[in-house]
């Protein structure tokens, strides 16, 4: 099928169909989307959302994080799980304000060098946050394309750079457009095209999806829990 088929039938589904998330909101800091994507790393949405709202009310900016100790970082993640993701948080809040004045870079370079932010994070604070034009290649958004382009069921342990290279052809031309395509296609794989009991009787790309049209075949190295 068609590119800017799919982008358009995923978007027009994004707009009717995704969850209300704060950290998607026109307003949200860039701060606040960083803070986002760290903790839903390793944290389902619904434990990260009373957490986040906290972290956010406390330290609005990254200023007002690198101005606390790490122990009341560590304190306030609660039970999210992998607190180092904490310190590191801390820690990318204090070279935010020594190296780019206080604001979180828009470049994808300068985000991936902060510390706890991997490629993945720097595209989605880059594009989410920014507006900047980056594929955006989580672990859903992989299997969305792998299903519909590819045919397999589960997407392979590690991005090949073809893999990348498809999904920056994929990308619209305009940034903004591009990241409400990758949260929307992120958004897909969420809550229709699962892991493990997809609901393609609900997807928008049900009739464009290699996957579905082969019978669905468990094709593709085992599942692994997120
Ligand atoms: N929206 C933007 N990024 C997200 C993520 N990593 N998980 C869930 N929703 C998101």
């Amino acid at each position: 099928p068609d590119a800017a088929e799919i982008v358009e039938v995923v978007t027009d589904w994004y707009a009717a169909s995704a969850r209300d998330l704060p950290w998607r909101e026109p307003g949200a800091s860039a701060w606040s989307v960083l803070v986002s994507e760290v903790m839903l790393q390793q944290t389902p949405v619904a434990r990260v959302l009373p957490v986040w709202r906290e972290w956010c009310e406390r330290w609005p900016t990254p200023a007002a994080l690198a101005a606390a100790t790490p122990g009341d970082a560590v304190h306030a993640w609660g039970r999210l799980g992998y607190p180092r993701r904490a310190l590191r948080l801390h820690a990318a809040a204090r070279a935010v304000v020594e190296q780019h004045g206080g604001e979180v870079p828009a470049d994808h370079a300068a985000l991936r060098a902060l510390p706890g932010v991997g490629d993945y994070t720097a595209a989605a604070v880059a594009a989410f946050a920014h507006g900047g034009r980056h594929a955006v290649l989580d672990t859903n958004v992989r299997r969305v394309l792998g299903r519909v382009l590819d045919g397999v069921a589960a997407p392979r342990p590690a991005i090949t750079r073809a893999e990348r290279e498809r999904a920056e052809a994929l990308l619209p031309a305009d940034g903004r457009q591009a990241a409400r395509w990758s949260v929307g296609v992120m958004e897909l794989g969420a809550l229709v095209c699962t892991a493990r009991a997809p609901r393609c009787g609900d997807c928008p790309l049900a009739t464009r999806c290699r996957w579905l049209a082969a019978g669905r075949p468990e094709t593709g190295p085992p599942r692994r829990a997120q």
